[in-house]
C-alpha cells in the first residue's frame, strides 16, 4: 500500500472519530438539560414546600428560634454572593477560553495572586465572619437568665412526658406556656436519643437518657406551634410530635389548676362503665387516671387525655372514633408502638370509649 493511502485512510478515520464525538457532545447535552431542568423542577417544589403552613424555622416566634434565622440569613446572603462571583468567573472563562491550538500561556505569576486571594484569604475571611457570628449566637443561646417556670420533658419510644414540678401536673405530647415568659425545659430520655425540636421556637436540643439538658423556650406571642422528634429513634420516629401552646397568664393558670384535678367521678352510667372496663383491661397496666386505682407509669398519664388536641403523639386527631380506632388497631395505626392492640366486645368498647372522652 502507498504511503499517500495510509494518509486518507488516518484522514477518513480523524473525521469519523470527530463526526462521533460531536454527537457524543450532543447527546451530553441533552442529557445535562433534562438533568438541569430536573434539578430546577425539585428547587422549585422544596421551595414550594417551605412556603406551604408547615412550620418553618425561618418564621421564627420567639427570640431562639430569630437567632437562628438571622444566622441563617446571613450564611445564605454570603453564600448568594460567592455562588454570583463563581457563576460570573465560570461565564468569563468559558467566553475567553484557549482554542485548542493556541501556545500561548500566559505566565504563572498572574495565577498565583487569583489562587491565593480567591482560594485563600477569601475562604479565611468568610469563615471567620461565620464562626465569629455562630459562637455569638450559640452564646446567647446557652446564657442562663432566670426562668419565669420549670417544666420537665421526658423523651419515650415514642411520645413525651411533660411534668411540672411546681403542681404537680402530669400530661403528654402538648406543653402549654404563658406566652412572652421564659419557660426552662430540663429534657430528659428514658429509652434512647430523642430530639427536641420547635421549628418556630427553638432549634435541636438532644435528650440522652441518664444526662439532663437544659434550655429555654420563649414564645413571643400566643398561639400552637408544632414540635418534632429530629433524632431517628426507631420505627415510629415519625410519629413523635408534640405541640406547645403558648396562652395568655389567665389561660395559662386556668389550664394548669384544671389539669392538677384528679378524676372527677361522673354520673353517667356509660362512663362509670367504661372506667370499669379500663381498670379491667390491659389499659390500667400502663396509664394513670389521677384518683382511680390506675397508677402506671410507662404510658402518658390520661387523667386529661381528652382535652388534648391530638392522641398518640400527633398520630391521631381526638374524636372519639379515633380513641376507639386507637385501642382496637393500635398496631396497624402506629406499628411498632409499646401499647397492644386491644380486643374489646363493642358494648365494652363504646363504654370505654365514653369515659376516654370524659377525660377532659
Ligand atoms: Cu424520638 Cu425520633
Amino acid at each position: 500500500m502507498l504511503p499517500g493511502g495510509v494518509g486518507e485512510m488516518g484522514l477518513a478515520f480523524r473525521k469519523r472519530v470527530r463526526a462521533r464525538s460531536v454527537r457524543g457532545r450532543v447527546r451530553c447535552g441533552r442529557r445535562l438539560q433534562r438533568r438541569l431542568l430536573w434539578l430546577l423542577t425539585s428547587a422549585t417544589a422544596l421551595v414550594a414546600a417551605a412556603c406551604s403552613n408547615s412550620p418553618s424555622s425561618l418564621d421564627p416566634k420567639g427570640p431562639s428560634a430569630s437567632r437562628i434565622a438571622d444566622l441563617w440569613w446571613i450564611m445564605a446572603g454570603i453564600a448568594g454572593v460567592i455562588f454570583l462571583l463563581v457563576v460570573a468567573l465560570l461565564t468569563y472563562a468559558l467566553l475567553h477560553r484557549r482554542q485548542p491550538d493556541e501556545t500561548h500561556f500566559p505566565g504563572p505569576a498572574s495565577g498565583h495572586v487569583f489562587i491565593l486571594a480567591g482560594g485563600v484569604v477569601l475562604p479565611v475571611v468568610v469563615l471567620s465572619v461565620l464562626m465569629t457570628l455562630t459562637i455569638k449566637s450559640l452564646k446567647d443561646e446557652t446564657a442562663s437568665h432566670p426562668a419565669d417556670l420549670a417544666v420537665q420533658v421526658i423523651a419515650h419510644d415514642w411520645w413525651w412526658e411533660v411534668r411540672y414540678p411546681q403542681s404537680g401536673v402530669v400530661t403528654a405530647n402538648e406543653i402549654h406556656v404563658p406566652a412572652g415568659r421564659r419557660v426552662q425545659i430540663s429534657g430528659d430520655a428514658a429509652d434512647v436519643i430523642h430530639s427536641f425540636w420547635v421549628p418556630q421556637l427553638i432549634g435541636k436540643y438532644d435528650l440522652i437518657p441518664g444526662q439532663t439538658h437544659t434550655f429555654t423556650v420563649e414564645a413571643d406571642r400566643p398561639g400552637v406551634y408544632r414540635g418534632q422528634c429530629a433524632e431517628y429513634c426507631g420505627l415510629q420516629h415519625a410519629n413523635m410530635a408534640f405541640v406547645i401552646v403558648a396562652e395568655s397568664d389567665a389561660d395559662f393558670a386556668a389550664w394548669l389548676s384544671r389539669q392538677a384535678q384528679p378524676l372527677v367521678a361522673s354520673a353517667d352510667p356509660a362512663v362509670q362503665r367504661g372506667l370499669q372496663v379500663f381498670l379491667g383491661s390491659s389499659c390500667a397496666a400502663c396509664h394513670t387516671v389521677r384518683g382511680t386505682a390506675a397508677t402506671a407509669t410507662s404510658g402518658p398519664d390520661l387523667t386529661h387525655v381528652a382535652s388534648r388536641s391530638r392522641i398518640g403523639a400527633g398520630t391521631l386527631e381526638t374524636t372519639p372514633g379515633n380513641f376507639a380506632r386507637w385501642v382496637t388497631e393500635t398496631q396497624s395505626v402506629k406499628p411498632g408502638v409499646n401499647m397492644p392492640s386491644t380486643d374489646l366486645d363493642p358494648t365494652a368498647l363504646d363504654a370505654l370509649v365514653a369515659f376516654l372522652v370524659s377525660l377532659k
